[in-house]
């Protein structure tokens, strides 16, 4: 299987952005970023397991130290769709007391989790804590939450690849896709 193009497979639909406009805009995102966090310490709040490649090579264009640290949630729901219910399946190590926290997310759907990330990542004490999502769906900007740094807006499809997954599938195709419905209906 070819995991540069999508369109050799046969259960996915299209590619939405190949791995280089996903790498330019991470490149232009981090620049954002850099010029924002001039003088202030950043620690990198990846959210597994979604959020790996965009935590690589977002990282990897920052031009200066940053450290990185993990979290894994789970939000009860069936299915596809997030409940805002968020349990926590692995916590950081970071004392977050006094820091400059940027979570980093793969995408944001209805918000529901990450308004509850959130709430309980500014329960810790951090001197700020903001956003970086590459993708972000219609209805999260109907949240209540300001996302700070924004990759693409993409339509309301069910999408995969560059860590996104269907049932821990395709995660490590290098451009992002949409999935055929034939393969979830
Ligand atoms: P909420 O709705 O709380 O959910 O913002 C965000 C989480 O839902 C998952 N999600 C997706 N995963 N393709 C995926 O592989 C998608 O199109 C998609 N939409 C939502 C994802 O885990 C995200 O963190
Ligand atoms: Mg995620």
């Amino acid at each position: 299987m070819d995991l540069t193009h999508v369109e050799d497979d046969l259960e996915l639909d299209q590619t939405l952005f190949t791995e280089e406009q996903i790498v330019s805009r991470l490149k232009e995102m981090a620049a954002d970023i850099e010029r924002d966090y001039e003088g202030k310490d950043i620690l990198l709040v990846g959210v597994l397991k979604g959020a790996v490649m965009v935590m690589a090579d977002l990282a990897r264009s920052l031009d200066r130290h940053v450290e990185m640290d993990w979290m894994a949630v789970s939000s009860y729901g069936s299915g596809t769709k997030s409940s805002g219910v968020v349990r926590i399946l692995k916590d950081l190590d970071t004392d977050l007391q006094g820091r400059h926290v940027l979570i980093v997310e793969d995408i944001i759907d209805t918000g529901l989790t990450l308004s509850w990330l959130i709430t309980n990542l500014r329960s810790r004490g951090p001197a700020s804590v903001e956003i970086a999502t590459l993708l972000r769906k219609p209805e999260a900007q109907q949240m209540e939450v300001e996302v700070k740094y924004v990759g693409f807006d993409i339509p309301n499809a069910f999408v995969v690849g560059y860590g996104l997954d269907y049932n821990e599938q395709y995660r490590n195709l290098r451009c992002i896709g949409t999935l055929s419905p034939h393969v979830y209906s």
